[in-house]
């Protein structure tokens, strides 16, 4: 069932795990994820960038909703730009969204967020927005430290904004790492101990299992993956391009036809490459069995 990511985070918080965040953009992404909850029993929350469509996902994710409705997930809006992006999130009816001022000065972030929340606290959505900055991993050895969120001005953004959880930059980047990630544990313990709403890691891919595992452990409550999975997916796209030959069902057990895959088996190829190592975080941040 679709619930308010807020919710999602809370029960996370309490229980000590942290929600894997997918970005998804299609049909096979977005089954993959529901059948990876619904395997592990952990909740799911389906990060939707704008421009994969808002309301084509929001369609795919109520259908799979009614196939598993047992299946705990939120619907976000992941780095909502323009505010009619958002606005269009809402409407399709997202149950989260984020609003991602992070690279405006701190009174404008205050400003636009409080405006988004408002909206979306009217229907139930919740909100994430990010304070510090989260940047880009080939410009990592340069903009880490400049980035890194401040404890005071997290404290009185949460309390002017009333926003649902905060995206923190505790030392972790998007994307290809140049150089090796770091991450300021200490600075995300002192967050998770005084911020009083659940935290959001952005940047999970190439991040290494002990420092995830760690940053789930200390106080992060949602892993945005995107890289990892989709790297997942393309090697095992690539691996059903280049096999020349295909099980097939029905057939004995070690039997082998000499043909191709087509076009839809070489997509599920992708997807369940895609959703194992979507299950590999799950395990990883502790999510498993927790309905
Ligand atoms: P990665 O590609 O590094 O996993 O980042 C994903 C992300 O943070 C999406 O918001």
């Amino acid at each position: 069932m679709m619930r308010p990511m807020r919710e999602l985070l809370e029960e996370a918080k309490k229980g000590g795990y942290g929600i894997a965040a997918p970005n998804v953009f299609n049909r096979e992404t977005i089954e993959a994820c529901f059948l990876a909850a619904r395997k592990l029993h952990a909740p799911i929350i389906l990060d939707v960038a704008y421009i994969h469509g808002v309301y084509e996902c929001a369609d795919l994710a109520r259908f799979y909703e009614k196939r598993y409705p047992e299946v705990p997930f939120a619907l976000n809006l992941d780095h909502g730009g323009p505010y009619e992006h958002i606005v269009r999130a809402i409407h399709a009816g997202f149950s989260s969204v984020m609003i991602d001022r992070s690279t405006c000065p701190y009174a404008q972030n205050v400003e636009e967020v409080k405006e988004i929340v408002k909206i979306a606290h009217a229907v139930g959505c919740s909100v994430e927005a990010e304070l510090g900055h989260v940047g880009q991993g080939f410009e990592y050895e340069e903009t880490r430290d400049a980035g890194l969120t401040k404890l005071e001005e997290a404290l009185s953004f949460v309390e002017e904004t009333d926003v649902d959880c905060l995206a923190v930059a505790v030392g972790t980047s998007h994307g290809v790492y140049k150089g090796e990630p770091h991450l300021e544990f200490e600075l995300l313990d002192q967050l998770q101990k005084e911020v009083p709403v659940p935290l959001v890691l952005h940047g999970g891919s190439g991040t290494g299992d002990d420092n995830l595992a760690r940053a789930v452990k200390v106080g992060i409550q949602k892993v945005n993956l995107n890289t990892d999975v989709s790297e997942a997916g393309k090697q095992a796209l690539r691996e059903a391009l280049a096999s020349t030959e295909i099980k097939v069902a029905g057939a004995g057990k070690d039997e082998f036809t000499p043909k191709k895959m087509n076009m839809q088996q070489t997509c599920m190829a992708g997807a369940a490459g895609f959703q194992a190592q979507l299950e590999h975080y799950m395990k990883l941040f502790g999510s498993e069995n927790r309905w």
